[in-house]
Formats: C-alpha cells, sequence, structure tokens
C-alpha cells in the first residue's frame, strides 16, 4: 500500500470575533469543523462549496498560513500542527499554495525574478543554481527567461498566475494547495492554465487540493472531490461517485447547476434552488448544518448532527437520509 502524502484528521480551524472599543473576544467563527481527508501520490482532490464555507481557512491551515485550533495534519513524516521551525521549513518546501487573486498574491516592487527565486533564498539554494531554475520555470509555464526582470503588473492575470505557479514549484514540492486558482481569470484563458497544471502534475508527480466554487470545474482535474458545506465535508468520494451517484441533498444541489454537454440531457435538467441564505458559521443550526435549507430534511436532522459514513455509491457523505443511485432530489422533495 502507498502512504498518502498529505493525512488531514479532525481540523478545527476557528477566528475569534471580536467587538467593542477594547477588541474584546465576543465569539468564535468556526470557519474549519471536523474535516479529516487523505491525499494521495499525484492525486487530486476537489475541494467544492460556496463562499464562505471554508475552503480558503482549510488549505491557509494545512499550511500553518492560519494556526488550526484542534486536529492534526501530517506531510510525510512530519505532524505540521506542532511542527518547530525547522520542521516547518522542510513543511514548506513539500507543500505549497498558489493562491487565488495573482493581483494581490505578487508582490508590486519585486522583480519576478526574485518572486520566484524568494522561497529558494531562503532555503538557502545557492544564487548561480537559484537563477538557473528561474529561468526554467519561466519557461516551463510558458513565459521567457527574459521575463524574470519585469515586474508583476506588466502582466496579465493568466500570466501573472503562470508566475505564481512558478514560484510554487520553485522547491520542487510534492503538493500544491491551488486556491480557486482560475477563477479570477477570462474564461478564455481558464482552459490554458488548467492545461499547465494537468501537465506539470505528471511532469513534477505532484499532488492537488483544487479549491474550487463549483463542480463544473473540477469535474476533469479530480480524482476525487470533497463537498464543503459551513466549514464541513458533507460528502466525499470518488469523482464518478460524486457525479453519477451523488448522495448529499446539498451536493445534488450544486450538481443541479451545472449544465451537462449533451442537449437532451440539458433540456430535462431540473435546477434546484435552496431557499435562504447560508447561515453564518458563526452560530451554525443545530444537528445537520444544512437542514435550514434542505428540501427533505425531517425531524431528526433539527437535532442531531450526520456523521460520515459510506452509502451505495462507495463515497462517505454526512446526511440521514442520503439520495439512493437512480434517485432524485426533485422526485424526492414533491413526496
Ligand atoms: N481572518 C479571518 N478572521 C475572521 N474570520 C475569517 C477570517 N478568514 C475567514 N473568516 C471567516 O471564515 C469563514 C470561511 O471563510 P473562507 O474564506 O475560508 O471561505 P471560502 O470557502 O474560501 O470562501 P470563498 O469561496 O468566498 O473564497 C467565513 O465565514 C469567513 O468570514
Ligand atoms: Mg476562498
Amino acid at each position: 500500500m502507498t502512504a498518502p502524502v498529505l493525512q488531514v484528521r479532525e481540523l478545527v480551524t476557528e477566528f475569534p470575533i471580536r467587538a467593542g472599543v477594547f477588541r474584546r473576544e465576543v465569539g468564535r467563527v468556526q470557519a474549519v469543523s471536523d474535516v479529516s481527508f487523505d491525499l494521495m501520490p499525484v492525486e487530486t482532490l476537489g475541494v467544492v462549496g460556496e463562499s464562505g464555507c471554508g475552503k480558503t481557512t482549510l488549505g491557509r491551515s494545512l499550511l500553518r498560513l492560519v494556526e488550526p485550533t484542534s486536529g492534526s495534519v501530517r506531510v510525510g513524516d512530519i505532524e505540521v500542527t506542532t511542527a518547530d521551525r525547522h520542521a516547518m521549513k522542510h513543511v514548506r518546501s513539500q507543500l505549497q499554495m498558489v493562491f487565488q487573486d495573482p493581483y494581490a498574491s505578487l508582490n508590486p516592487r519585486i522583480p519576478v525574478r526574485d518572486i520566484i527565486a524568494e522561497p529558494m533564498r531562503i532555503h538557502g539554494v545557492d544564487k548561480v543554481e537559484a537563477a538557473d531554475r528561474v529561468a526554467d520555470l519561466l519557461t516551463r509555464v510558458g513565459l521567457l527567461p527574459e521575463h524574470g526582470n519585469r515586474y508583476p503588473h506588466e502582466f496579465s492575470g493568466g500570466q501573472r498566475q503562470r508566475i505564481g505557479i512558478a514560484r510554487s514549484l520553485a522547491l520542487r514540492p510534492r503538493i500544491i494547495i491551488l486556491d480557486e486558482p482560475v477563477s479570477a481569470l477570462d474564461v478564455s484563458i481558464q482552459a490554458q492554465v488548467l492545461n499547465l497544471l494537468d501537465e506539470i502534475q505528471d511532469e513534477f508527480e505532484l499532488s492537488y487540493v483544487f479549491i474550487a466554487h463549483d463542480l463544473s470545474v473540477v469535474r476533469h482535474t479530480s480524482d476525487r472531490v470533497a463537498v464543503m458545506y459551513l466549514g464541513k465535508v458533507v460528502e466525499i468520494g470518488a469523482r464518478d461517485s460524486i457525479y453519477d451517484t451523488p448522495a448529499h441533498p446539498y451536493t445534488h444541489s450544486l450538481l443541479s447547476a451545472v449544465p451537462v454537454a449533451d442537449p437532451r440531457r440539458e433540456r430535462s435538467r431540473q435546477r434546484i434552488i435552496l431557499e435562504g441564505d447560508v447561515p453564518s458559521p458563526a452560530s451554525p443550526p443545530p444537528g445537520c448544518r444544512f437542514h435550514t435549507r434542505c428540501p427533505i430534511a425531517q425531524d431528526r436532522c433539527r437535532s442531531e448532527v450526520p456523521e460520515l459514513h459510506t452509502v451505495a455509491g462507495g463515497q462517505q457523505v454526512a446526511c440521514h437520509f442520503p439520495v439512493e443511485p437512480g434517485q432524485t432530489l426533485v422526485e424526492l422533495t414533491k413526496r
């Protein structure tokens, strides 16, 4: 059996809510609430959910860009949550992040060459060697070595994201967290960047945690998919299980928003519009967090927290009344 490159167990990340002149803590937001998963070598795990469900916080917690409140993150043999500075340095060489906004994530005052070389400088890579690697990386992501002398504002969004990708590769990591890497880009260049990510995954034997808003983006890139709602993973499993036999009502509603290529099926596609807004993660509903918007919720859902368990399609679902293969949510709602 191959060992996972990343193991996440019962991860919780909370933010204090402060108020008043003295910024006293008046409560806590649990942005990531008891999340567990494994990531295997050269595997892509898609992480999907609406705005505010905790995707970015999850990604940042894995690297301790925000400190997790509890739980465990293991990269190889290292427990990240308690690693000292020396061990963290090693973790950062193995685990990198590409950010959503290529405009905000690159320092405008530093030439691209130094942006890409920065992780190498921190890790003590020899200057000549670093300069060589920068030129290679620029070429590899579809730019030119002489682009290294320019500043971020001289590049388009797509090119900036390529620069961010080059920087993430500088230390030859094993895992990259991609936080909505194409959602800030023009639709016309999204596919190019997705192709680049696909190519370098094989070439550098990378594992990806691929964060996205909706299920259409990760369909073709993911081996497995995790669906998040209000800080929790509500469904996780093989890509085909999630798309072909989704079991959580929330996954059904997300999928109903994705257009399908087959025109006949597209015409009969029934959109499920969820009622109400996403509740605040500062005061999540009791029981199943989704029950306030779930079209098939019952009494039990309002009081008892559903645990993840394996269902007929092979995936794991946190729902008391999972949708069975062949059933549609629309038909269940009418009952
Ligand atoms: N630094 C912070 N301080 C306080 N609360 C925060 C902080 N960062 C995030 N949150 C809260 O944590 C929750 C999760 O936010 P997060 O940014 O992780 O969601 P997301 O799924 O990435 O959303 P989006 O799709 O909009 O990027 C939100 O309620 C957000 O307001
Ligand atoms: Mg985010």
